[in-house]
């Protein structure tokens, strides 16, 4: 019996000819293409395979952790607008910070809802399961256009989904699956400036290293590949 979080999508009894579909297996929901090859083990989503970890193991000094403010701030709330594969809030929850995820697609949801799931019924939990204090389905310009003025959280963090993703050479899997499945969010213009009239510190975007800031930013945290810009909030009037 599929669980709730699954209601929405249609069961069918085999693979489609094309295209995506999730499907149950001992690992955990998975997620497959239809015209992918015997050899491909589709995505399923594990919180628990140390990759976590290895991405807070910077502690403060990690350009998330910088961009965020947890050298001075070392217990900001932050809201992530555009959860993903969650490994951007599950990092973030490790940092220290309590993390509430938005996620408007719900494959991308149903997968993250299924590796937490997981990962709360282990005997030892992670420890930053905890901070990870809520996965909700929603598009975030609407959520946040419900939420009243005074502002929830210290940290709005926003990871779009760019059209450069898509065009890499040779993108991992998860991300080209993931640039198939969401395309490119053309409305994160609106979504950064409602951001702004919500957050109580800072909005955060997650950015490719070389391409255009979506305004201009308060200033920059360079990461390897990818940079961190930081807009932040003004005296509300
Ligand atoms: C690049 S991915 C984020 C990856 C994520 N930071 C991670 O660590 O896995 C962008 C995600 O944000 C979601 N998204 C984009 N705009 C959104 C919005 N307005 N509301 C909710 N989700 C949104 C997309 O559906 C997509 O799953």
């Amino acid at each position: 019996m599929p669980p709730a979080l699954l209601s929405d999508f249609p069961l069918i009894q085999g693979p489609p000819a094309d295209g995506f579909y999730l499907q149950y297996e001992t690992a955990g929901l998975t997620l497959r293409h239809a015209e992918a090859g015997p050899n491909d083990n589709g995505l399923c989503l594990d919180l628990l395979d140390g990759n976590v970890e290895r991405r807070a193991a910077g502690g403060r000094k990690s350009p998330l952790a910088k961009a965020i403010g947890l050298r001075r701030h070392p217990d900001s709330s932050v809201l992530d607008t555009t959860c993903g594969l969650g490994r951007d809030a599950a990092t973030l929850a490790a940092l220290g910070c309590t993390a509430t995820t938005l996620e408007r697609h719900p494959v991308l949801f149903a997968l993250v809802e299924d590796a937490r799931e997981r990962a709360a019924q282990i005997e030892v939990r992670p420890h930053w399961l905890a901070n990870w204090s809520a996965n909700i389905r929603a598009d975030a310009i609407n959520w946040l256009a419900q939420q009243s003025a005074q502002p929830g959280f210290d940290v709005i963090y926003i990871d779009p989904m760019f059209e450069s993703t898509r065009r890499k050479a040779r993108p991992q899997k998860a991300l080209a699956w993931l640039g198939e499945l969401v395309g490119g969010d053309t409305d994160v213009g609106e979504l950064l400036d409602l951001a702004l009239a919500r957050a109580g510190r800072q909005v955060v975007v997650k950015q490719h290293a070389r391409s255009k800031p979506l305004a201009p930013p308060d200033r920059s945290v360079e990461g390897k590949a990818i940079r961190f810009d930081i807009f932040l909030v003004r005296d509300r009037v």
